[in-house]
């Protein structure tokens, strides 16, 4: 099959997705690969296309919040809170599901995860559509995820038909996943929001459960996630620095180069110190850096603060593969 064509041609993205095709989509964290989410044989593509096990459940996208109760059995005031502050924008909400959601999508869970993406395209094909769409980041299965449309093309391009360009996101992380266990908010992936405006705005801790491998509920939030080609080895500039082969390797940093990695070999992720910027650039850094001649990157970890745990939770990911 020839690559998918890019364009912008929103109606053409709509009918695709109605004729149960597959579509890269733009957001303003990462590209999705967009189906609907009503289609049994739509949804199955999906984790084909991308080499996905189907235990890994799907994020189910909707242009508006008043448009989320048809699909759940509930919205707890909380998750309104949240959605008040938050959406459209880079948080996913995970509510109790009822009937019209399918085990498929939910991987059998109890619960789906809803996003109101914030990206003025997504949202206009969204409005175009009658259904709700699953959008994983469409990229294959454990790699990093796509900030532009190119990078769709160049990894799933033979799998879609139609890759619907934005522009490059200007979030660049994929959404901070939440959800409520005994009323109370837990955090399951770090992402575009950061959990710090969370506890801001509901003036509460918010417990973070990551990568727990006792937390059956995301099972999407393997170590090796993020992952590019070559080996990530993290650093600090606090610490002494590590031995470096400057033969075979790269270099992510945060403001200033690493000495002795020529400078083609470079990918600063913010000179001026904006964690956003940051957020924005890293996954094009790192494809960017995914090369045959590098064999290792020697990625620098960011401050801990803000988005800057969103980045420090993908280089760990990428390094742990
Ligand atoms: O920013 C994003 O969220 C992007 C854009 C395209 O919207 N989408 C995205 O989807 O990152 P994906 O499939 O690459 O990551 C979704 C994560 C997975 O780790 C999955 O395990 C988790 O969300 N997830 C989805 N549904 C869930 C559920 N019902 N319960 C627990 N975790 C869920
Ligand atoms: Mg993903």
């Amino acid at each position: 099959m020839m690559a998918a064509p890019v364009g912008t041609d929103i109606n053409r993205a709509a009918e695709l997705l109605r004729a149960g095709k597959l579509v890269g989509m733009p957001t303003e964290t990462v590209y999705g690969l967009a189906a609907n989410a009503l289609d049994a044989t739509a949804v199955t593509a999906v984790f084909e296309a991308k080499n996905r096990p189907s235990f890994d459940p799907l994020i189910v996208h909707l242009p508006d919040w008043s448009l989320v109760p048809p699909y759940v059995l509930e919205v707890p005031p909380l998750a309104n809170r949240l959605a008040d502050a938050f959406l459209p924008g880079p948080l996913t909400i995970l509510l109790t599901k009822n009937a019209r959601i399918s085990d498929l999508v939910t991987a059998g869970l109890p619960r789906v995860a809803i996003r109101i993406p914030a990206h003025p395209v997504a949202r206009q094909l969204l409005r175009t559509l009658h259904f709700p769409v699953v959008a994983p980041s469409a990229n294959p299965f454990g790699y990093v995820s796509p900030t532009t449309a190119q990078h769709v093309v160049d990894q799933l391009g033979d799998k879609i038909t139609y890759v619907l360009d934005g522009g490059p996101c200007v979030v660049g992380l994929e959404s901070t996943i939440i959800g409520f266990e005994d009323g109370g908010p837990v955090v399951y992936r770090k992402g575009g929001v950061a959990v710090e405006a969370i506890e801001d705005l509901l003036a509460r801790k918010v417990a973070v459960r990551t990568h727990s491998s006792s937390n059956p509920t995301t099972p999407g939030q393997l170590m090796s996630h993020y992952a590019p080609g070559r080996r990530v080895q993290l650093f600090r500039r606090d610490r002494p620095l590590p031995e470096i082969d400057v033969a075979s390797s790269g270099a992510l940093c945060w403001r200033e180069p690493l000495p002795g990695i020529a400078a083609a070999r470079q990918y600063l992720l913010s000179p001026e110190g904006d964690l956003s910027e940051a957020a924005r650039r890293l996954f094009a850094g790192l494809r960017q850096l995914d090369i045959p001649e590098i064999e290792t990157i020697y990625a620098e970890l960011v401050p801990e603060h803000g988005l800057g745990r969103a980045i420090n939770d993908r280089l760990r990911r990428a390094a742990a593969s």
